[in-house]
């Protein structure tokens, strides 16, 4: 995991001084919040992808976890990633930005802390393996139920909700395969351990709903360009078994990127391959994240931007460098 420099609380220093006091309640009982955004290359530079989304995200899932007072805006941490990923001079990364309880709250009482705010990003390839977006991946119903929406706010990315899909993958990996599929607590499909879940049959491509799973943004993005593709698109309840009837079945994820489930406890999904609405929903989807779609442009903060002096986004990378 490569880094070079991380902004803390408006500085920007080199990662190993990048550190947090042993003592806080961030780490204690996992009261921070935080953000998953990738910056891709394009024919300008890095640009950020759903960067003004993710900020809004982060600050709604501050709100959600009732954080102190933030001493910093959307519009600030907008400026400050695309400072980070300038400083670390990543034509590709991961980003991070992290809102944590530096002081205060040992009673539990989130309110009375304080807050910090840290920016990193890495260099990171496909989080589910370098195969996976070309094979696609296996995964199991994990016996371990997705949150409860009224014990763990499904609806924030909180630190410590992570626990749980951490207890999940650990379990699935030791198993042998390479996903968890969650069910909600009423028993229907909610999602992955850090991904929504799509399904393809009979023509129409279908996700849950958002009741109880992240509202990913890669997600929405999905939604959006398999619409504009002409597919229909239904957010509806997915039980067990719908997911083995499935003609082809994705999860979708910053982290992830776009990845087809081929096998799902054991029954082979379709024709156990990517599928051909995977594969053109993954080509779009990263089409549009490198800039190579003048349509979603707005889906991009550029780096080192100045709009005026930015030329067309129409060229394309040369073909085979872009999925
Ligand atoms: C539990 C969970 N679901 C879904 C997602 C996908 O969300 P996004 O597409 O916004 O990265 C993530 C990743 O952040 C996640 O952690």
């Amino acid at each position: 995991m490569r880094s070079k420099q991380v902004w803390m609380d408006g500085r920007v220093v080199p990662t190993e001084q990048a550190t947090v006091p042993f003592l806080n309640t961030g780490l204690h009982y996992g009261l921070a919040v935080f953000e998953g955004i990738r910056a891709y290359r394009t024919t300008c530079g890095p640009a950020v992808f759903r960067l003004r989304e993710h900020v809004e995200r982060l600050m709604g899932s501050a709100r959600v976890l009732a954080m102190p007072p933030i001493r910093w805006s959307e519009a600030d941490i907008v400026e400050a990633v695309r400072e980070t990923v300038a400083a670390n001079g990543f034509d590709e990364c991961y980003v991070r930005p992290l809102i944590y309880v530096s002081e205060g709250a040992w009673n539990l009482d989130v309110g009375n802390g304080k807050a910090g705010v840290g920016i990193a990003v890495w260099e990171w390839g496909p989080y589910l393996g370098a195969e996976a977006r070309e094979k696609g991946v296996r995964a199991n119903v994990s016996s371990f139920a997705r949150h409860h929406p009224n014990v763990m706010m499904t609806k924030a990315k909180i630190a410590g909700n992570y626990a749980n899909s951490a207890l999940a993958k650990t379990e699935s990996v030791r198993l042998g395969f390479d996903e968890a599929i969650m069910l909600d607590p009423s028993g229907f499909v909610a999602e992955c351990t850090g991904e929504n879940l799509f399904l393809v049959r009979d023509a129409a491509i279908v996700t849950t709903p958002t009741a109880t799973i992240l509202e990913g943004i890669t997600r929405d993005s999905i939604i959006t360009l398999a619409r504009d593709l002409g597919h229909e698109v239904r957010e509806e309840p997915v039980s067990r078994d719908q997911l083995y009837l499935a003609d082809e079945a994705f999860v979708c994820g910053t982290a992830a990127e776009v990845v087809a489930l081929r096998e799902i406890d054991g029954r082979t999904i379709g024709s156990g391959r990517t599928g051909s609405v995977t594969r053109d929903l993954q080509q779009a989807f990263h089409a549009a994240a490198r800039g190579e779609s003048p349509r979603y442009e707005k889906w991009l903060t550029f780096v080192g931007d100045d709009p005026a002096k930015r030329p067309a986004l129409a060229t394309p990378f040369p073909s085979g460098e872009r999925v």
